[in-house]
């Protein structure tokens, strides 16, 4: 396509360092897409003639229908697949295909490509997580009242409620889907038009392109519109966040299905066996999340240090930023369809979960509360006396309700004549009523405004 200017052609080893058609064959819809808009645009502006754009919109419709019957066809020595459509446009109508790169480079080309690709990856993800979304909210209201330890320090501390634990992860995928609209927003305006980068002669309407292609606006500077990566990294960005997130789900259910805890069962669908060890049942794709986030955080970082140092406008170095996007998105869509199933088939064995709840003196916390509200005491006395009450149970194998009442009033003369109040996990999670606590009535509220934002 540059070949006035040289009399040789390139080593094989150079075709092989320059062709970036093995991996961003995955842009053809988009590149098609972005030509339709650019030729018909030409046309209407009167800078191709009619029956040229006409024959060039013909071809790129009957290429479109071959690769999505066939796939791509991978030839290094045509580059990119920028290239290749336009080597197969020129197969098929001949000269008249030379006119579609009129006031166009592959620089503004690839650039409108691989922003509406993201955008395309972006509305998935979209779909997806919303889907993992109401999977979390079915099970939270399905399992509203179970009552397991929560932890800190991954020591029992308190209570909580499992549907409380769940609408948790709620929580962070409703950010990180804000996350994603964000990125799209800002992502969605229009390169085309920019160039090689410096804008053209051409009289052209990058009005009519910008809205043909969905975009909001086309961008105001043509050096930033074919040089700037950003709309990738917020991508990357959104996802490794958002994989961090499954990740940690993932961790949860990984410890949660150890024999020693027993709080979950994988159903066979999401769990795997061992080769030599009969017994095992191992969750496999909770750990494979938990990795795949590694590598998609990995993938974030790879195209920051790609683009970190480079002058503007556009460098050779960039045509790097596609394999992190693809290989992070594929990873991630795993990841998310992944939890989904998992979630949505999980057996929880609320009698394990309750005996954790129960031990570890988890409701001390209700002990010094209950000192602090009924018998005047200021919290850090209380904290003392509980500490000391809980030591005594401890020591002689216990529970709190078991104290005798002749210890207590040893260990603070202010409980003399005073019963204990109800120390069960279920007053304990009962009263936590605060907005944003963990009792089930609390719980089924934000349930019912999360299925809302669902729309279930
Ligand atoms: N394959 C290239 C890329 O993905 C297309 C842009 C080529 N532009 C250039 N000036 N060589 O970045």
């Amino acid at each position: 396509m540059w070949g006035g200017r040289f009399s040789g052609g390139p080593s094989s080893v150079m075709q092989e360092i320059n062709a970036s058609i093995p991996f961003d064959k995955r842009l053809w819809k988009q590149d098609i897409q972005g030509s339709l808009a650019h030729i018909k645009m030409l046309a209407k502006q009167g800078i191709v003639e009619d029956d040229d754009a006409n024959k060039i919109i013909v071809g790129l419709e009957q290429i479109f229908e071959e690769f999505l019957e066939n796939g791509v066809p991978v030839d290094l020595t045509l580059e990119d697949i920028h290239m290749t459509i336009e080597k197969r446009l020129t197969e098929i109508i001949g000269p008249a295909a030379g006119r579609l790169h009129t006031a166009r480079s592959r620089n503004d080309q690839v650039a409108t490509a691989f922003r509406l690709w993201v955008r395309d990856a972006i509305d998935e993800v979209l779909q997806s997580l919303h889907m993992l979304q109401c999977v979390i909210v079915q099970r939270a209201e399905e399992n509203a009242d179970i009552i397991l330890p929560g932890f800190t320090h991954l020591q029992v501390a308190q209570p909580v409620t499992l549907g409380h634990h769940f609408m948790a992860y709620y929580e962070m995928i409703r950010r990180d889907i804000d996350r994603f609209e964000c990125a799209r927003n800002r992502l969605n305006v229009s390169p085309l038009g920019s160039a090689a980068l410096a804008g053209t002669g051409f009289n052209l309407d990058r009005d009519m392109t910008s809205s043909a292609l969905g975009f909001d606006a086309p961008m105001g500077n043509s050096l930033d519109a074919v040089s700037d990566r950003d709309f990738a990294l917020d991508y990357l960005s959104a996802a490794s966040q958002s994989s961090l997130h499954l990740s940690r789900m993932a961790e949860e259910i990984i410890i949660w299905a150890s024999q020693p805890y027993g709080f979950v069962s994988l159903s066979d669908q999401w769990s795997t066996g061992s080769s030599i060890m009969p017994q095992k049942r191992n969750p496999d794709a909770a750990e494979l999340v938990r990795g795949h986030s590694g590598r998609i955080t990995g993938q974030l970082n790879a195209l920051m240090m790609v683009m970190k140092g480079l002058p503007l406008a556009y460098s050779k170095d960039m045509q790097n930023d596609k394999p992190p996007v693809f290989e992070a998105h594929d990873l991630f869509g795993l990841c998310i369809v992944s939890m989904s199933g998992m979630i949505e088939t999980l057996t929880f064995h609320a009698d394990n979960m309750h005996k954790a709840a129960s031990s570890g003196f988890s409701t001390a916390t209700d002990l010094a509360d209950w000192l602090v509200r009924d018998l005047n005491i200021p919290f850090r006395e209380a904290h003392h006396i509980t500490g000391a009450t809980v030591r005594h149970c401890e020591d002689n194998d216990i529970a709190l309700s078991e104290i005798p009442a002749d210890i207590l009033t040893s260990i603070d003369g202010r409980l003399e004549g005073k019963p204990l109040p109800d120390l069960s996990v279920e007053g304990s999670v009962n009263s936590r009523i605060s907005y944003g606590g963990t009792a089930p009535l609390r719980v089924r509220g934000m349930i019912a405004i999360a299925k809302q934002e669902c729309g279930l």
